[in-house]
């Protein structure tokens, strides 16, 4: 079968993979995207942010977005909506507005609210990235207009519009033990104290091969124990090009190894790869000389990695 079918087979909701609009006309990407016993579950890579759907204030667009909930209802796919509050793609008017705390308040309550309540039933990131490395709060125009409380806003905007959405908050740098996923563990914790609605935390997993930090069974459990389910949310394992066997080999090593830690713990729900194909990730853009990162390669056909998935599900 195929990774969702044997994930669902061992007690998790799904196994999915990101996409984006780009990628669809690609009609042998797509052949296999569709495949739900693969992939269960779907994420948007970028046509649910906000400079696409809401480039200028109280104007929504979501053709984009759209697109990819019809793929994944057409296939019985979960979607995760991704994200309703970041500091990046986020358009000008947005980050430069000069906005008062009230303003603001009301900007984000509804954004989140028009999202959340446009992709109903599904998952929602609704807070994406609010921590520095150091566990300090990044610096960003929700912070420093609103301190923390732009998170409780945007969470209750959330719940308000979809009582039977999954609220998440993602993050990176939080797979494993540290300061910044102690951050995190703090602030679940006081979310909960307060009675802001908080479902899971999304530990997006972009890791470099031979790199993973460890203890990450240990850290998905330091979660489950404050009373949030866990997610990978957008897992991929880069390396410094050309791949070579030994490089592949580590990597199905290093997959195999995040699965199982996500496997060995009951409210780990599920996994999301960050594209399953080296020929649309976003890593080689992104960090230079570094690559091959996905399971699939570029030419669509399935790497080492996937044994690895295969062998921790
Ligand atoms: C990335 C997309 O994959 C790229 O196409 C885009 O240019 C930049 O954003 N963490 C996140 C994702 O939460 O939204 C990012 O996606 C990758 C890092």
């Amino acid at each position: 079968g195929g990774l969702h079918t044997i994930a669902k087979a061992n007690g998790k909701l799904y196994f999915g993979s990101a996409t984006d609009n780009p990628e669809l006309s690609d009609t042998p990407y797509v052949a296999i995207l569709d495949d739900n016993t693969m992939f269960g579950q779907i994420t948007p890579g970028n046509s649910m942010k906000w400079d696409a759907t809401e480039p200028s204030r109280g104007t929504f667009t979501f053709s984009g977005g759209d697109v990819i909930a019809n793929l994944a209802k057409q296939n019985g796919q979960l979607l995760r909506g991704h994200n309703c509050v970041w500091y990046s793609q986020l358009p000008s008017w947005v980050s430069s507005g000069n906005f008062d705390a009230a303003t603001l308040t009301s900007i984000i309550q509804t954004h989140c609210s028009t999202l959340v309540g446009h992709y109903k039933g599904q998952i929602w990131d609704v807070v994406n990235e609010p921590f520095n490395d150091d566990g300090t709060y990044r610096q960003d125009v929700f912070y420093n207009t609103l301190n923390t409380n732009y998170i409780s806003i945007a969470l209750q905007a959330a719940r308000a519009a979809d009582p039977d959405a999954k609220l998440y908050i993602n993050d990176y740098n939080v797979e494993g033990p540290g300061a910044k996923s102690t951050a995190l563990q703090n602030l679940v914790k006081q979310l909960k104290a307060d009675n802001v609605p908080i479902d899971g935390v999304g530990l997006q997993g972009h890791f470099i091969v031979g790199e993973l930090p460890g203890n990450i069974q240990q850290n998905i459990e330091a979660f489950t124990a404050l009373g949030v389910e866990v997610a990978i949310t957008e897992l991929d394992i880069r390396m410094t090009l050309p791949s070579t066997p030994t490089l592949l080999a580590q990597q199905q090593k290093d997959y195999q190894t995040v699965i199982t830690a996500c496997k060995n713990v009951e409210g780990c729900v599920g996994v999301t790869i960050w594209d399953y194909t080296d020929k649309y990730s976003w890593v080689p853009q992104t960090f230079s000389g570094q690559g091959a990162a996905c399971p699939w390669d570029a030419n669509l056909a399935k790497k080492p990695a996937y044994d690895g998935i295969v062998a921790g599900l």
